[in-house]
């Protein structure tokens, strides 16, 4: 789940962007729990040619279906990818943080940002250990301009967490290109346009696949174990 408090400071792209890398891979669910329904959007965009997302519109009430039925592509998945709304805070934020493994929260180099992200991180390690037991919670720099004053008040803030930093995104036109086209940064040409973007982005699937590989073993252990 990609998740802040805070608007506007990238979980939409971060979302969209991991949907379309994992789509390539594996069966993927996109699930949009923003009223704004900015996944939706995107995946409306989505050229046939590039490999299905299951896009869930999560944040609608089904219609003369149930939410099971609404929400049974989730069981094919292997990668389920959350798109939070602004402003989560409270029940509501618990709530969500109960149905995800991993908690992604982007975070804008801005004094405004930084702060009403320092506050939402304080909220949700206050969730305490039986909520976020065996979650795993980072936080991805977005947008960020090295060598700027205020990109080094981040990298002090970001520092000052007990969370793992795991990337650092820089600010281009190419989100915002792939963002109109319903594509991911993987998935412009030619590569050589968006090569550091793709190198930014190794540190944080690393991160996030190191988790996925040791729980699909436990999974696949267990499914086994069942067998026999
Ligand atoms: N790394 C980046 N470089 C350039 N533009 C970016 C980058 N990340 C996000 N943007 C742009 O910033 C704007 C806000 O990003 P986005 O919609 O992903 O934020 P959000 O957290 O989902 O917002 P909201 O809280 O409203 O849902 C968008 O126009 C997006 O294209
Ligand atoms: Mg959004």
């Amino acid at each position: 789940m990609v998740v802040n408090s805070k608007g506007g400071c990238g979980k939409t792209t971060l979302a969209a962007n991991l949907a379309s890398y994992y789509s390539g891979r594996v069966n993927t669910v996109l699930m949009d729990y923003d009223p704004q329904g900015s996944c939706m959007k995107w995946l409306s965009l989505r050229p046939e040619e590039y490999p299905v997302i299951h896009g869930i519109a999560a944040y609608q009430k089904p219609s003369g279906v149930t939410r099971s039925w609404q929400l049974r592509a989730v069981a094919h998945a292997e990668r389920v990818i959350i798109d939070a709304p602004p402003g989560l805070t409270g029940p509501a934020l618990y709530e969500h943080v109960r149905q995800a493994d991993t908690i992604l929260i982007p975070v804008l180099p801005s004094p405004i940002d930084i702060h009403a992200t320092e506050h939402f991180i304080q909220e949700l390690l206050l969730a305490g250990k039986t909520r976020l037991h065996n979650k795993r919670v980072a936080v991805v720099a977005n947008r960020v301009r090295e060598n700027t004053q205020v990109f080094h008040k981040l990298e002090r803030f970001l520092a000052s967490l007990k969370l793992p930093f795991i990337a650092k995104l820089r600010d281009t036109q190419n989100y915002i290109r792939a963002a109109q086209e319903g594509i991911g940064i993987f998935e412009i040409t030619p590569p050589s346009v968006v090569q550091r973007d793709r190198q930014q982005w190794g540190s944080l699937l690393a991160w996030l696949e190191q988790d996925a590989t040791a729980k699909e073993k436990v999974i696949r252990a267990k499914r086994n174990q069942s067998r026999v």
